[in-house]
């Protein structure tokens, strides 16, 4: 029987430098020849790309933002993420359920207990073997984000609404710390690379 793959998802909120960690270590695991897939959240599936217009577009009430985002992550994890770990492919997913804790939990208020029902339902078991989370203070990841594009409507949302964010991050990685490989989003971008790559040179072929 073929071993599954490993799962590995990246969180920060937005402006952290997540997006660039992803590119950079599945570039590297290219190099070592590892069979591997890129996705994403909200995405990854037409239909999740087609949620992700929408919840990026326009306003909803947190309620249905959040549950948008696990209608996405449903397709996501059954068309996409479940098949690649079952026929051995790792899985990179730029965010996935603590996504969903900290922005439509820690930042809207959505019930935590609501989000465990709907991870229960939606993510059927499936777990990140690892989730790198980048943490960086919210003033500086805008600064950050207010260089790079337009903002959508998450990135136009308080630097308060940030903060809270960051804290559900850290409150998930507090209460799972041997999922979660916390680093620090200040420190220049290749020396952040190489600790995630030292974080999986054990599962590496
Ligand atoms: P993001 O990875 O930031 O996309 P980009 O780097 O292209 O801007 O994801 C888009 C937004 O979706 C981000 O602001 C966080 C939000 N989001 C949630 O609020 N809940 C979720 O469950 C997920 C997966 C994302």
């Amino acid at each position: 029987m073929m071993a599954r793959g490993r799962f590995i998802s990246f969180e920060g909120v937005d402006g952290a430098g997540k997006s660039t960690q992803v590119h950079a270590v599945a570039a590297a695991l290219q190099a070592r020849g590892l069979d591997f897939i890129v996705t994403r959240e909200p995405g990854g599936t037409p239909l999740g790309e087609a949620v992700r217009s929408l919840v990026l577009g326009q306003e909803m009430a947190p309620m249905t933002e959040t549950l948008l985002m696990h209608a996405a992550r449903s397709e996501h994890v059954l068309q996409v993420i479940a098949p690649a770990l079952a026929a051995g492919k790792w899985v990179i997913c730029d965010r996935f359920a603590d996504a969903s804790y900290a922005y439509q939990g820690y930042g809207r208020g959505v019930p935590l207990e609501r989000l465990a029902q709907l991870g229960a339902w939606v993510q059927a078991g499936q777990q990140p073997d690892l989730t790198v989370l980048v943490d960086v203070a919210p003033a500086e990841a805008q600064r950050r984000r207010e260089r790079a594009r337009a903002a959508d409507r998450f990135e136009k949302e308080s630097l308060d609404f940030f903060e809270r964010v960051r804290a559900g991050y850290g409150a998930r990685a507090a209460a799972e710390p041997h999922r979660f490989l916390l680093i620090d989003g200040g420190i220049e971008a290749p020396v952040l690379t190489q600790a995630i790559l030292q974080r999986l040179a054990a599962w590496l072929p």
